[in-house]
């Protein structure tokens, strides 16, 4: 079993491998525990060995983020009894973690929780770090709250009937790490068969992701410290600037990790221009999202539309003398160093996206 500390004001561990679960009977011995999962997944709770746990059954993936799921769940709670000195276990995937931290950190005014993510995106991104939210009709995870776990379990047999596009899409984020913190991740995903969750290799560069996104949170948790040349916590958003706007024109019919292997080659092709990124390192870009699966072209939708949804980017700043939003992207110059690319020239933007097309 491999251990990553996150080592924020409140440290927690990190277990990644076969059989991670069995680890959460210790942890939550003599408390309630409630175990917020999505329907699909109810199979699973068995495995967690827990004597009378209360359950609170959500809508399956992003239908789970909704005020009125939060609302139904807020009231299982109340009906159970649940108090203060009591547990909240989130088992699923990024959604369904999302919305378990955030009833932990709504339930009186914050209780524990416990994340058991359930997809490779999961277990190398969205469970650790503490963001949690819902989504309201007006965007994505406009409401939340940072609440950090007390553990993240990262069960490697939970994801072995995981759909391979699934797999492929967790990948993603895992690839990012490598290009932002830790190259060896490249190095092992070039050389190794790391589409079978259950290898070695697999568990290595899960192990080596999380090992950067604890690095990352530790920190700068609350994504403050992006200034005078350092990037902190928006580091992560490597690939994202495009990833989400594509995802917004897809209508979230894409993977969040499709989206960001082609929102890596866009970055990779900015990153030449403003950062001095090797042409070696663009193409070895494409060669190791393509080589895995991951689709790194993309012509679906006219620049301009794209452009327009990347001014709502969460990492947009407004110019306050000429109210212009100035775009601000996550760029490396070389795998390892990263480097914000601050207000490109729109031509520029123009010809990277067409590298897109190719
Ligand atoms: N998923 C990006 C972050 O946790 O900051």
């Amino acid at each position: 079993m491999n251990r990553v500390e996150v080592a924020t004001a409140h440290p927690y561990q990190v277990l990644i491998g076969s059989r991670a679960v069995e680890g959460l009977v210790g942890l939550v011995a003599g408390r309630r525990v409630a175990v917020v999962c999505p329907q699909p997944l109810l199979g699973l709770v068995d495995r967690l060995r827990l004597d009378d746990p209360i359950l609170i059954e959500v809508p399956d993936a992003e239908a789970a983020k909704t005020p009125q799921v939060l609302v139904n769940a807020w009231q299982d709670l109340a009906e159970a009894g649940m108090t203060r000195g009591d547990i909240i276990v989130g088992l699923g995937g990024g959604a369904t973690t999302d919305l378990a931290g955030f009833l932990a950190a709504t339930w009186m005014r914050g209780v524990d929780v416990i994340q058991i993510p359930t997809t490779v995106l999961a277990m190398a991104d969205a469970a650790i770090g503490g963001k949690t939210g819902i989504n309201i009709p007006a965007g994505k995870n406009l409401v939340g709250a940072f609440h950090e776990p007390t553990a993240v379990l990262c069960d490697t047999d939970l994801l072995t009937s995981l759909p391979i596009r699934e797999v492929r899409s967790g990948l993603a984020e895992i690839v990012k790490c490598g290009f932002i913190n830790d190259p060896v991740i490249l190095d092992v995903v070039e050389g190794q068969d790391v589409l079978d969750v259950t290898s070695q290799a697999f568990v290595e560069v899960l192990t080596r992701a999380v090992e950067v996104k604890a690095g990352v949170v530790s920190d700068d948790l609350h994504e403050r410290i992006s200034s005078h040349g350092r990037v902190g916590r928006e580091r992560l958003n490597y690939g994202h600037t495009l990833a989400h706007a594509v995802e917004a024109h897809e209508h979230f019919t894409w993977r969040h990790g499709e989206a960001d292997a082609v929102g890596m080659v866009f970055a990779a092709e900015l990153s030449r221009r403003y950062l001095g990124l090797s042409d070696e390192v663009v193409a070895r870009t494409r060669a190791i999202l393509s080589g895995i699966g991951l689709p790194i072209t993309f012509d679906e939708v006219e620049w301009a539309d794209l452009r327009e949804t990347m001014n709502l980017d969460k990492k947009t700043r407004l110019d306050p003398e000429t109210g212009r939003r100035i775009l601000r992207f996550v760029g490396i110059s070389k795998p390892g160093e990263v480097a914000m690319i601050v207000d490109p020239n729109e031509d520029v933007l123009v010809e990277c996206y067409e590298r897109l097309q190719d």
